[in-house]
């Protein structure tokens, strides 16, 4: 055949994470999309695709393209200093979202905060709230998870690893559900004001956080950690923390509460394999990863803006255009991993690279990870005869991932 004359089927005829055929099995949708090629366009998102793990993994580790939202060609216009509400103070220049430079040295300085004595010392603070939250199920023969659990546990783990006082729970937990939304680039500009005015208050409320802890230090939590760096560090000031702070709110809700139900769904599937994924917190964090690699949640990846006029993978792309890292591709082929559909909480991985690789890689992963193996090991010393009550429906409507209407689950209990 002339393969000059061969018709390349449109990639949007292949794949389309919006279709039914993708929600029943998103897996040949992946292969058509990596088989055509390193960099491929994808119309309907207006952004390329990278498809390939090593050159995913040169991307992240060389950091060639930016992370800077505002770099986006359909982001807003960055305003001018003298406009900025706290929200601009907030996520221009500084923190995660700086340029490259200031980005390493924040991550570097802050990095004490993310020890593993902080970690443990974050699991104690987090437990007592997971084992309230479990225990006020009762006698429930069959309950939601969504909704009686995995809701409320990204807050309370979040809350409770800052340091932030209970008397301003209920204020902050209105603001930081459509906070999160401020990171979502594919949202109206009517819904990114609102987030935009809900990180105004948050940020007010950061403030004041800061200020009573100032004057009354002394507990061992992230907060006091930043702000000891803060005083150590000129380069590091209130804005870094409070940047730092909304960041880990931001990235560290959604992620927790789609590893909530996946976890929960992928367990109760192969309830023979419960005792090796719990058995240590190392045993979890791998088995976590199969968890992550069998389960269909990622959609669309990670964002990158061209920073100039450039040429990637020998494609042309635009300054602005957006490029979205797509690691997930990987996770059905059997190229890849061998007998890719079955679940086995004791597979390899080389590398790793759930949590990212590189000089962003997650910064929150020790800490997400302790709180989803808590949560489990308390969920299954409760109700150790949980099991499914019924195949959960898949929901679509979420931008970047995949997720359970609702996840219903029987406890064993006969009243
Ligand atoms: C369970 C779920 C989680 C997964 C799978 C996950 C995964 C990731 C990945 C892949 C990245 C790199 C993104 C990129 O290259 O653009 C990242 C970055 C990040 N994550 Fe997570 N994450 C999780 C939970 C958390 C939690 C609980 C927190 C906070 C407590 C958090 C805070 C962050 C932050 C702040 C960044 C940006 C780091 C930087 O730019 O230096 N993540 N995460």
């Amino acid at each position: 055949m002339n393969v000059a004359n061969e018709v390349v089927e449109p990639i949007e005829n292949l794949f389309n994470p919006a279709s039914n055929e993708y929600l029943e099995n998103p897996a040949p949708q992946f292969l058509a999309l990596a088989r055509r090629g390193r960099l491929v366009w994808y119309e309907p998102w207006q952004a390329w695709i990278m498809t390939r793990m090593p050159d995913i993994m040169d991307c992240w580790r060389t950091e060639y393209l930016s992370s800077d939202f505002y770099d986006w060609e359909f982001a807003p216009e960055r305003p001018p200093e003298d406009k900025w509400s706290n929200y601009e103070r907030a996520m221009i220049g500084h923190s995660l979202v700086a340029d490259h430079g200031h980005h390493r040295m924040i991550r570097k300085v802050v990095s004490p905060a993310f020890s593993r004595n902080v970690v443990d010392e974050i699991q104690r603070r987090i437990k007592p709230d997971v084992v309230k939250l479990i225990d006020s199920l009762g006698d429930l023969e069959s309950f939601d998870y969504i909704e009686k659990v995995a809701n409320h546990i990204p807050f309370i783990t979040i809350s409770r690893m800052v340091g932030l006082p209970e008397k301003y729970w209920p204020e902050i937990k209105q603001v930081v559900l459509t906070f999160t939304e401020a990171w979502n680039p594919t949202i109206s500009d009517e819904r990114r004001e609102a987030a935009r005015q809900d990180s105004n208050r948050a940020i007010e409320i950061l403030q004041r956080v800061i200020a009573d802890r100032r004057a009354n230090p002394g507990e061992s939590d992230f907060l006091s950690v930043l702000l000891e760096i803060e005083e150590e560090n000129e380069s590091f000031s209130d804005w870094d923390i409070i940047t730092l702070i909304l960041a880990l709110i931001g990235a560290g809700s959604d992620t927790t509460l789609i590893a909530q139900q996946w976890t929960l769904y992928a367990l109760l599937k192969h309830p023979e394999q419960i005792e090796a994924a719990l058995e240590t917190p190392d045993t979890f964090s791998n088995a976590f990863s199969e968890v992550m690699r069998w389960s269909y949640a990622s959609k669309m990846g990670f964002a990158r803006y061209a920073p100039e006029d450039m040429e990637v993978l020998g494609q042309q792309v635009k300054k602005g255009q957006m490029v979205l890292l797509m690691p997930h591709l990987k996770d059905h082929d059997p190229e890849y991993y061998e007998d890719p559909e079955r679940f086995d909480v004791k597979r390899e991985f080389k590398p790793d690279v759930l949590f990212g690789y590189g000089p962003r890689y997650c910064i929150g992963a020790a800490m997400a990870k302790r709180q989803l193996y808590l949560t489990m090991v308390e969920l299954f010393k409760r109700f150790p005869n949980l099991s499914l009550e019924s195949e959960p429906v898949l929901d679509n409507s979420e931008h970047n991932a995949v997720v359970f209407r609702e996840l219903l689950v029987r406890t064993g209990i006969n009243k």
